[in-house]
């Protein structure tokens, strides 16, 4: 399985994960991206249609903020507080 999750430190505000993968990336209110569907945590499996997506914003991401693995990350929920 693969999982992914945003290294938030990393990510510079670019947009362009969000644009190409909308249903996977979301950002918060100073436009910091995190990984939408498990709060950046890295646990849920990416399935094989959110697969493409998601390697399109890997590959795209120009600070290599987007990270992948095929074990979960379980790193820490993302708030928005
Ligand atoms: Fe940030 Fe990279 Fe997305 S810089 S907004 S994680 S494409």
């Amino acid at each position: 399985a693969l999982y992914g999750r945003v290294e938030r430190p990393e990510c510079i505000a670019c947009g362009l994960c969000q644009m190409l993968a909308p249903a996977l990336f979301d950002y918060d209110q100073a436009g910091i991206a995190y990984y939408k569907p498990d709060r950046n945590t890295g646990t849920e499996p990416l399935n094989d249609q959110a697969t493409i997506d998601f390697r399109l914003a890997y590959q795209r991401c120009p600070t290599h903020a987007i990270k992948r693995s095929d074990q979960p990350f379980n790193a820490r929920p993302f708030s928005e507080t």
